[in-house]
């Protein structure tokens, strides 16, 4: 499957941004592979590859928020938040578990993985239909 990456680490020059960002790169940050997919256009899923800063405390949903927001606007996922965890609309599959997005949290370093709850049910990219 293909895999396609970006970054939303600060952009520098010099050697002085060079080191700070090997220093965020180490400490604090966070790589989110997210599923991709368009059943309307696309031939197969891939996963697009962000790397990101971390935030203390940041959720799942938090991640794709700010993926949405800086560094891919075409990505689609319920952004919802219901504020008492108990809609369910932001579930997704973390590394292989079904997770609700707004509740599970992340470490400084994490890798992620982050699928649709029903591979089945995908309307486009982590957005799925309703049961
Ligand atoms: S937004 Fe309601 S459970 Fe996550």
């Amino acid at each position: 499957m293909e895999v396609r990456k970006a970054s939303g680490l600060p952009i520098g020059s010099g050697d002085q941004a060079e080191i700070g960002r090997k220093k965020i790169m180490e400490k604090k940050c966070i790589v989110a592979r997210i599923f991709r997919f368009n059943p309307l256009s696309d031939r197969a899923p891939r996963f697009d590859e962000f790397t990101l800063p971390y935030d203390q405390g940041v959720t799942i949903l938090g991640i794709l928020r700010y993926v949405y927001e800086n560094l891919d606007r075409s990505l689609a996922f319920r952004n919802y938040h219901c504020g008492a965890r108990v809609c369910g609309s932001c579930r997704v599959t973390l590394n292989g578990k079904e997770t609700r997005a707004c509740e599970a949290t992340v470490k400084p370093g994490d890798t992620v993985v982050i699928e649709p709850y029903d591979h089945g049910k995908v309307i486009r990219d982590l957005a799925c239909l309703f049961d």
